[in-house]
Parts: structure tokens; sequence; C-alpha cells
């Protein structure tokens, strides 16, 4: 989960901060808030730490925790290191004076100095303290440093007068942060089905024939649309892994219900991804009764599943369909027969064998088989990585189609 750092400092606005968090937590990223001395006669810091459900850091270094500790002493450090992003917002003429000139005298101007994070301020003041020549210095002295501001917008100002100096709208700022940490809404308007984890059939009541998939590629890919903006539905079979709440979550547990429940959904979507891994053969007749030991040999009749890939392949027409191909040998061979053989306008193989790669890993070593004859060979990186490739993939197919 990406972790942004929300200072608050000294200004009316700061209650304005209070919605921003909420804004950010739709965009699923986790906020720890760091008030200024002056931000808290302004906004209790309950209300931060009531909507994050985190401690809200008030003080300098120590100071909030009573005793001086060294997990105190360092906590900015950690801080610093933890977030992918430092937004101060708002942010008054004090602070941007601080931050231009390196002052370091309370936790957030330490913090600012101690990360490597990308900065973004959203300024508001009175208006001529924000034509100031010494504010606008300050600013550019930032902005020069890389630091992004978001311009204060003109209206009525706290103080009766009229002019630049309002904090810039939630959506504003939100849409500044999505933009520095790359968070995409392009898959907006798109319905995906996408299938996880393995299938289950049972042998008798007790025993069961099952496959090692943990389910984390496809609830990664889940996860990434649902962040990209799109409408998602998770068919799942038993894994350990919980959908975020945005998701349509359907758990299934057999071929066949995956396969009835793909039926029901797949109809009115965009695209179908068939992450799961889905047993090719089920018992015959599943055993009323636990199989008892015997002499001898015992034999198991199987009998073959649905493909639904293949099904899917045969009735669509405009929809993505995205399958994978999880192989220990000839990879490329296999991921091109299975493209052709199923009318999957995608096939995302992997080498299970090969190190990064398997079962229950966080990453994964795929190469993208197109229809067009394209190969894409991704070097290895996160499931979440791959994840967003695939969609971008999922994405320009969609486009192609329309
Ligand atoms: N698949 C499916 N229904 C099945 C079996 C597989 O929809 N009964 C899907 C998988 O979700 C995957 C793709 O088909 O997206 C390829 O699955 P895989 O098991 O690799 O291919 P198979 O066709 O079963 O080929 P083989 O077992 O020979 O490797």
């Amino acid at each position: 989960m990406m972790r942004v750092a929300l200072g608050v400092s000294g200004g009316v606005a700061a209650y304005k901060a209070a919605e921003l968090v909420r804004r950010l937590q739709q965009e699923k990223l986790a906020v720890q808030v760091i008030m200024t001395r002056v931000a808290q006669e302004f906004v209790a810091p309950l209300t931060f730490a009531a909507l994050t459900g985190e401690k809200v850091i008030t003080g300098l270094f120590s100071e909030n925790q009573g005793d001086a500790n060294l997990e105190s002493a360092i906590e900015h450090i950690a801080v610093a290191q933890r977030i992918d992003l430092l937004v101060i917002a708002p942010a008054t003429a004090d602070i941007l004076a601080k931050l231009a000139n390196g002052i370091a005298d309370d936790f957030l101007t330490t913090l600012y100095l101690a990360t490597k994070a990308p900065v973004i301020v959203a300024p508001a003041m009175n208006v001529n303290m924000w034509e100031h020549a010494a504010t606008q210095q300050n600013l550019q002295m930032l902005r020069a440093r890389g630091v992004r501001v978001v311009q204060p917008d003109e209206g009525y100002l706290a103080c009766g007068m009229v002019g630049t100096g309002r904090l810039a709208s939630t959506e504003a700022i939100a849409s500044a942060i999505c933009d520095v940490l790359g968070l995409k809404h392009d898959l907006e308007g798109m319905k995906i089905v996408i299938t996880a984890g393995p299938t289950v059939e049972d042998v008798d009541p007790v025993r069961v024939l099952t496959n090692r998939s943990s389910g984390k590629m496809g609830y990664a890919l889940a996860d990434a649309a649902s962040r990209r903006g799109a409408h998602v539905t998770l068919i799942s079979g038993p894994t350990e892994l919980r959908a975020p709440n945005e998701i349509d979550w359907l758990p299934v547990r057999s071929t066949e219900e995956m396969h009835r429940a793909i039926l029901d959904h797949a109809k009115d979507a965009h695209a179908v991804i068939m992450a799961a891994a889905v047993s090719d053969y089920r018992p015959a007749a599943a055993a009323a009764q636990k199989i008892k030991r015997s002499e001898g040999k015992l034999m198991l009749e199987l009998e073959p599943t649905a493909d639904i890939l293949a099904e899917l392949g045969r009735e669509k027409s405009a929809q993505v369909l995205v399958g994978f191909a999880a192989e220990t040998d000839h990879v490329a061979e296999n991921a091109r027969r299975k493209l052709a053989a199923k009318g999957a306008d995608m096939i995302v193989a992997n080498d299970v064998t090969q190190e990064g790669a398997g079962f229950d890993t966080d990453t994964n070593v795929v190469t993208l088989f197109l229809r067009n004859g394209e190969e894409i060979a991704l070097p290895k990186m996160s499931k979440f990585d791959v994840a967003n490739r695939i969609l971008d993939r999922v994405l320009a197919l969609r486009k192609g189609a329309q």
C-alpha cells in the first residue's frame, strides 16, 4: 500500500485537510498525518487520528511521547523512509519560508529535509502574504528544487479579503497527488471479471484434488484494476487472501462453480482475465463416504472439466480475453498454442520453475503473448506491477476493439 505523509500547518484551511484524508483513502493510500503546533489550535489531532486510524504526529521528535527514547528520536527518519510522498496542505507562508531555507525546527520541517520522497505543497494564506515577494521567492526556490505547488484559488478569504490565497480544491490537490504517484484512472467505465486462486474438486467428503495456486496474481490484478477505476468482479477459489471492499468478490470452490459464476458475470464484461489455476479434471463421481483403505491399487476415474477460457473464446465478440499459462517447460510453444486454441487475445505465460516466478511468491516473471504476434518479455517485478502491465495491454486491446 502506498503511503502519504500529510503535513497540516496552521491556518483556517486546516479543517479542509480532513476532507483530503478521505479523498486519499478513496485512492487506497495510507495517510500519516503530521500537524504543526499552530495547526492543532485550528483542528484537534483526534479528528485525523479517527479518520486515519493512526497516531497523528503532533510534536517535535519525542515531545508527543512524553519521555524521550531512541525510537521517538529517530521517528522522523523512519517516517521519511516509509513514505511515497509528502504533501503539505494547507501550507502557510511560514512553513514555505522554513522549507525554502532548510529550517528544521519541528517534525514536519525536519521530515521535509529527511525524506527523498516527492513533495507537494498546497499553500493557503491571505492574499497580501501570497503576493509578497518573500513568499513568491520561497515558492520559486521550492519549485526549482522539484517541489510541486498546487496553486491556491481566488475567492473570499477567511480574513474578509478577496483574492488569491484560498486552499486549492480537494480534487485539485488529490489530482496532483495521483499524478505524482502515477495513479491512473484510465479503466473507468470498464467492467472486468477476474478469476483467481485454485479450484478444489472433492474426491470424497475428506479428500480433495487441488493445486498450489495462492491467488496472489489474480488478487493483484483485481486490486490494480480497481485502483485504476474499473468495476471488478473477482471470482476466487479458496485462498488466504482478502479482496478490497470495492471489489465484487465471489468465492467459489470447484471448477463447475467457477464456470457458473463466470457465465453469470462475463456477458456484459469488457474484459475477462482468467488468472485462476483451474482444474482440468475432477473425479467422475465424488464418493459419498470416505474411501477406505484396502489391499492393492486404487483407481480414481477422472473426467474433464469445462475449459472455461476456451468457451469464452468461442463466444466472445468485442470482449478482451486474457488467459494465463503456468508452465514447467516449453513455455513459449505452449503459450502460443494456448493463445490460438483458446481464442484469447493475450496469454500471460510464466515458467513456474524459475526463481521469483512460482506459486505463492510476491514477484513474477512473465511474457505476454499477443494475437498480433507480439511477445513481450517482462523482467522480474512485483505481481502488482505485472498486473498493471497486463492491464495496460488490456486497455490498448479494448481501445483497438472499439
Ligand atoms: N482454464 C480454464 N478452464 C479450465 C482450465 C484452464 O478456463 N478447465 C484457463 C486457465 O484459467 C488459464 C488458461 O485456461 O487462463 C490456461 O490454463 P492451463 O491449465 O495452463 O491450460 P490447459 O488448457 O489446461 O493446458 P495444459 O493443462 O495442457 O497445460
